[in-house]
């Protein structure tokens, strides 16, 4: 038999696209959530990628947690609050911040309830 390097070249790419197009997708095992567009105002001041820190306290691993536990540096209104992180609780916060925790730093307004729904379900989904 007889092939020209041409073809065999050909021959070897088309097979190597097709096995290229067969391998699945990584998926991260703990993300089951993909991160909702209306995360993107808290991501300006919070990590989700445990360890890292910014502006705001890193938030994977939040809901369960109690308010004011990291090594960041909270206010005393967020220290002294007593909340417990449920989802619940989260909702709220996210809805209005001044007035689930009077006198806490985060300079954030509020987000509507559907987004703070959406949120929560993520930030519910993340590891600490
Ligand atoms: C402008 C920056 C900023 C934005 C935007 C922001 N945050 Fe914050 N966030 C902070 C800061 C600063 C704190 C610390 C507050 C304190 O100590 O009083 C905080 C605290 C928190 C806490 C308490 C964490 C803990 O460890 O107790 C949660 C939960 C939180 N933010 C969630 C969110 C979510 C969700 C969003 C988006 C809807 C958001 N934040 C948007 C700056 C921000």
């Amino acid at each position: 038999m007889k092939f020209s390097s041409k073809a065999l070249g050909v021959a070897i790419a088309t097979f190597a696209t097709a096995a290229l197009a067969q391998t699945p997708a990584p998926t991260p095992a703990a993300a089951p959530v993909a991160q909702p567009a209306q995360f993107a105002v808290c991501a300006a001041c919070h990590e989700v990628t445990p360890g890292a820190v910014s502006l705001g306290p890193n938030l994977a691993g939040v809901v369960g947690r109690k308010a004011g536990s990291t090594d960041y540096d909270y206010s005393p209104a967020m220290k002294a609050s007593g909340i417990t992180w449920t989802p619940d609780k989260l909702r709220a916060f996210i809805a209005n911040p001044v007035g689930v925790v009077p006198g806490n730093k985060m300079d954030f307004d509020g987000a509507s309830d559907d987004d703070a729904k959406a949120i929560v379900d993520y930030l519910a989904s993340l590891k600490g």
